[in-house]
């Protein structure tokens, strides 16, 4: 069944400034992800990262239908990615379905929440 859907599109452009603000980056991103920041070479790389997954996040909030609040918080979330790439989500026992993509300016992310079914088959 559909819980919900959430999108989230951001400005790369502001995400520069965050590369290498410690304090920011430990509140929005989890350890994982500033790790991953941290292999990144090339600094247009760093902020789409920052950028999608901070999309991604907002995107999930949304999906929710609670925001960014009390009951979904930045660091509740992190994208991993299967060995052909494909981003994923793990979230409490929701099935997700996500896609990323972006442009030179803007990162944006769409997100579809899955509620499992009582009998669902997980084969
Ligand atoms: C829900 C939330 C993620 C929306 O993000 P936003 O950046 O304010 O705005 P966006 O343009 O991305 O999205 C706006 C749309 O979100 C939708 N929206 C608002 N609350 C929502 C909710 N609870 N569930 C689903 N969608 C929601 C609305 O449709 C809105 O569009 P509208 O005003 O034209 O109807 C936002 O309210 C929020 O929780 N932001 C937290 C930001 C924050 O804490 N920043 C601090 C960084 S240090």
């Amino acid at each position: 069944m559909i819980y919900g859907i959430g999108c989230d599109i951001e400005d790369i452009e502001r995400f520069y400034s965050y590369i290498n603000k410690e304090n920011y980056l430990n509140k929005i991103y989890t350890q994982n992800e500033i790790l991953e920041l941290n292999t990144i070479k090339n600094e247009r790389k760093k902020a789409e990262f920052l950028a999608s997954r901070y999309a991604v996040k907002e995107a999930m909030s949304k999906a929710l239908g609670v925001g960014i609040s009390g009951e979904f918080s930045f660091k509740d979330i992190e994208v991993y990615k299967d060995e052909l790439g494909k981003p994923y989500i793990i979230y409490k026992d929701f099935i997700t379905h996500i896609t990323i993509s972006h442009t030179k300016t803007t990162a944006v992310a769409f997100i579809i929440l899955e509620k499992r079914e009582k009998n669902y088959d997980t084969r």
